[in-house]
């Protein structure tokens, strides 16, 4: 993957003219290192946009992983198609067109790492969904999680964000209390929370 960081550098230059959200640059060390420290040999991340996390994780997990990526915008799937192929990604990476709601529960088999970066209302559906395709010590890692700040401070929003901000404070309610996860809550980018699952007996 000798291209990988041209390739970043592209994705950035075509997200940025074309308005699509990607994760920011401090978020993408934390990712990056989260993936690199934890070797994921089977990810799923929950919003692909055009592949930029999606080649940030391909680039720092396990060498014989394998990634499956929801998105439901399919002009941008066949973006990422594109970036990952210039790119010269070996990692086997299944992209699935659809609303991650919907395709979440018919994924087989268990992931070490779960990246959520989609719909920032439905982040405790997600995760309630993939609870049990998780596997022993699992990390998720969720993007946007303090959005705009407005999860600290709900006086400040906008009205119309009102329920979104609800809905990321009872993801984070949930994380931060329910004894299977360990979670850190880091102030950077858009607020990331990296929680570690500790398996169904800490219930
Ligand atoms: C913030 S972007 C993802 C950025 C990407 N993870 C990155 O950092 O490069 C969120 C993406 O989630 C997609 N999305 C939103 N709701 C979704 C849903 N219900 N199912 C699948 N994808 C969804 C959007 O179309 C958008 O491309």
């Amino acid at each position: 993957m000798g291209d990988t960081d041209q390739v970043l550098a592209l994705m950035q230059a075509y997200a940025a003219r074309n308005h699509v959200p990607i994760i920011s640059q401090d978020g993408r060390l934390l990712l990056q290192a989260v993936a690199a420290a934890t070797q994921p040999a089977s990810v799923l991340e929950i919003g692909t946009a055009i592949g930029y996390s999606t080649l940030l994780l391909a680039a720092n997990m396990a060498p014989n992983g394998r990634i499956i990526t929801l998105e439901k915008d399919e002009g941008r799937i066949a973006v990422a198609k594109q970036f990952l192929a210039a790119a010269g990604v070996s990692t086997p990476v299944t992209m699935i067109a659809g609303d991650a709601g919907e395709i979440i529960p018919r994924l087989a088999g268990t992931f070490d790492l779960v990246f959520i970066d989609a719909a920032k209302g439905q982040y405790l559906d997600y995760l309630y969904k993939v609870m049990d395709k998780l596997s022993p010590e699992a990390v998720v890692i969720a993007d946007n999680v303090l959005f705009r700040g407005w999860v600290l401070d709900e006086q400040a929003a906008p009205r119309r964000f009102r329920t979104i901000i609800k809905r990321l404070k009872a993801y984070l309610d949930f994380v931060t209390n329910d004894l299977r996860f360990k979670t850190t809550i880091q102030p950077i980018g858009d607020g990331m929370a990296v929680s570690y699952y500790q398996g169904e007996t800490k219930q």
